[in-house]
């Protein structure tokens, strides 16, 4: 079989677990599929989406389906987002090229993480080479001049708009990446990072909390002067608390995202899918809410917005398809959210994202 052949084969995004993980070394492969602890909220994560039941609407007429909508002023065709995840590299030699080039093809906002493995111009090169609307995701360094250098990079090389990571001040407990001495996936760089400068950490593995790439002194001050020299929306990614949602409001961000780090930090946390409508009901409709963990399905997509997102991300499905098929495994696996979501909203008796109210949840 050809590896178009093996693609072709692929029909729902689980499919791309197992022969993403066949093809990875297995240290990387538990980075990626890793959580945190005892991996509760990873497990969680899906099936607190799996688990809701739904109730759709007859006799709708569903012959146009529309999937369009609209966050922080840039139209998009549909609300599925690439989240950022790290190192690209480490899975695919076209790396964040790669993965921008789907979600061009796919036409899905593409959001850059601060640990990719390709320097910013090139990622916004990439971006622009395929049309690709781009955020960047902040780690505050603790060299805030170097930060404030970083984000003026990210928006010189196109990004709309900077996702400021709030839920990783310092390291969760990840067994997995412990057990592998990982700390930093072996033999990979930062170039995003390169100039960051690094205090030598000569903690040994077992008492390690801090990351020397990871501010842990980070407060809402440095929230308020971000959106202050940020020439862009800024966003905070990793809030689960309605309160904290809402000062984040509060100090300016234009959007929110409910995120726990796909499990990896803090485990016995909520699913997202729990977290979000206290969210939602703290910010209260001032800004956009978007939501990421254990998207696996459309049906996964439309209860989220059933329940107020106005958008979701994708982490490790994307990494799957970049992992089995580069550029062209990315455009599916975003392409197949979207089909779905489709079909869902057809079925449901929702034409427009608009329709998607909470009353068609079941419980
Ligand atoms: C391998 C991997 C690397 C990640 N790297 C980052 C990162 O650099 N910055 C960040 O904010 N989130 C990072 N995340 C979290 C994702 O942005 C996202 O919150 C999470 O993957 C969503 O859950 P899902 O993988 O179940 O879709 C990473 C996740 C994974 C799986």
């Amino acid at each position: 079989m050809t590896d178009d052949d093996t693609l072709a084969s692929f029909v729902a995004v689980p499919m791309f677990e197992a022969p993403a993980a066949e093809r990875l070394e297995a240290g990387i492969r538990d980075y990626v599929w890793g959580g945190a602890g005892d991996e509760h909220t990873l497990r969680r994560n899906s099936t607190a989406w799996s688990e809701r039941r739904l109730a759709p609407r007859t006799l709708v007429d569903v012959s146009s389906i529309d999937t369009a909508t609209d966050l922080l002023g840039m139209p998009l065709e549909h609300p599925i987002v690439v989240a950022p995840t790290a190192q690209h590299r480490a899975y695919h030699p076209g790396a964040e090229a790669a993965t921008i080039a789907g979600a061009g093809a796919a036409r899905a906002l593409y959001v850059q993480s601060s640990l990719g493995s390709t320097p910013l111009v090139e990622v916004g090169r990439a971006a622009a080479q395929a049309a690709t609307p781009w955020l960047f995701q902040l780690y505050i360094q603790r060299d805030r001049g170097f930060t404030r250098e970083l984000v003026a990079q990210a928006v010189a090389a196109g990004a709309r708009g900077v996702a400021l990571t709030v839920d990783t001040p310092s390291l969760g407990a990840r067994d997995r990446d412990k057990r592998n001495q990982l700390g930093r996936i072996d033999g990979y760089t930062y170039p995003i990072l390169a100039e960051a400068p690094v205090a030598a950490d000569d903690v040994p593995a077992h008492r390690r909390i801090y990351n020397p790439l990871l501010a842990p002194d980070i407060t809402w001050r440095d929230l308020e002067w971000l959106v202050g020299v940020a020439d862009v929306p800024v966003l905070t990614k990793g809030n689960l608390r309605g309160d904290d949602a809402a000062r984040a409001v509060d100090c300016g961000v234009a959007g929110v995202i409910v995120s726990n780090h796909g499990a990896r930090n803090l485990d016995t946390v909520p699913a997202t899918a729990e977290a979000l409508p206290g969210v939602v009901q703290a910010v209260a409709g001032r800004v956009p809410v978007l939501v990421d963990g254990g998207i696996r399905r459309g049906t996964d997509v439309a209860k989220a917005l059933m329940l107020g997102a106005s958008a979701v991300m994708v982490g490790r499905p994307v990494i799957w398809g970049l992992t089995v098929g580069g550029a062209a495994g990315v455009q599916q696996v975003l392409e197949i959210l979207r089909t779905e979501l489709e079909m869902a909203m057809a079925l449901l008796g929702a034409p427009r994202l608009a329709d998607l109210t909470a009353d068609l949840l079941w419980d």
